[in-house]
């Protein structure tokens, strides 16, 4: 697909990243710790992993909402030292501004933009983002998945080179939130910007994703890297869909193996490489 942006998606990359808090005892608190990552410009990537495993922290030091106690962040060529405008975010909740209709919220973030190109990406991102009808709307009339639609494209009308989503379906219902895994995808086509997602769905993050990389907690690092090779677009009831969700799973422990995988005479799927502490290159 040919690229409309003026910018272009950036890569992502986080050198021996490590953040340490200050924990409830008054003593230091490692949230994650020597993160090697590399994302390749327009490259989707999930991130999954137990509760406080330091998801959301990696997603706030690529954003520039933290300050790693170690290593350094860079976007493209810079490096991230506060708030990086280059970033869009999407979180669990919607965020809108609840005095702004959908319209309102949309435009917020195009402030510098002049008048005309305003309203051109707005009416783009609403089309885009299946809004239409809803412009006019306020936040608190709108369901969870047209909120989240309206949070999506307030992220994407900039058309930011980097497009982080902490769990942005974690509240939807089952139905909405396959419709809206689809519908991210359409989203993201107009600049298809280097995409980090959390997750605690894996059938989300094998749908979404270019790569999966599967974090371990205390402290949070990345313990392996799955590369999604199944063709696209992906069907989630395909045996090659069914097989790689159970691979995933299987990282996790909560699958029951049957003999032949417990021996490891399964092989494992090609698509597997151990990523702890290697330089990530996609
Ligand atoms: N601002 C903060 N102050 C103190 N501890 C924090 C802060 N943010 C996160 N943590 C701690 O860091 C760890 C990782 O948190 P987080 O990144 O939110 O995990 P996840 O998103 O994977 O659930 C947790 O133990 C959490 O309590
Ligand atoms: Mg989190």
């Amino acid at each position: 697909m040919t690229r409309v942006s003026a910018t272009p998606a950036a890569t992502v990359r986080l050198e021996g990243v490590g953040k340490a808090f200050t924990g409830s005892d008054g003593r230091p608190l490692s949230a994650v710790s020597e993160v090697d990552l590399l994302v390749a410009a327009g490259e989707i990537v999930a991130l999954v992993g137990p509760s406080g495993c330091g998801k959301s922290t990696l997603l706030r030091l690529m954003a520039g909402l933290e300050f790693p106690s170690e290593g350094s962040v860079w976007v493209g060529a810079h490096r991230v030292t506060g708030p990086d405008p280059e970033c869009g975010m999407v979180f669990q909740e919607h965020r809108l501004l609840p005095w702004l209709n959908v319209e309102g919220n949309i435009a917020f973030g195009l402030r510098s933009f002049g008048a005309q190109d305003r309203e051109r990406i707005v009416a783009e991102q609403i089309a885009q983002t299946g809004l239409a009808g809803f412009e006019r709307a306020y936040p608190h009339q709108l369901s969870g998945g047209m909120a989240q639609r309206a949070a999506l494209a307030r992220a994407l009308a900039p058309k930011p080179p980097v497009l982080l989503l902490d769990e942005p379906f974690g509240a939807l219902d089952a139905f909405t939130k396959v419709r809206m895994q689809e519908e991210l995808l359409r989203a993201r086509q107009l600049s298809q910007p280097t995409t980090l997602l959390v997750t605690h769905d894996i059938e989300e993050a094998v749908f979404l994703a270019d790569r999966v990389l599967v974090l371990a907690e205390r402290p949070g690092r990345i313990q392996r890297a799955f590369v999604v090779d199944l063709a696209r677009p992906r069907d989630r009831t395909s045996t090659a869909f069914s097989r790689f969700r159970r691979t995933v799973l299987r990282e996790f422990g909560i699958v029951n193996e049957t003999p032949a995988e417990a021996a490891e005479l399964i092989p494992i799927h090609r698509g597997i490489a151990l990523a702890n502490r290697s330089k990530e290159v996609s």
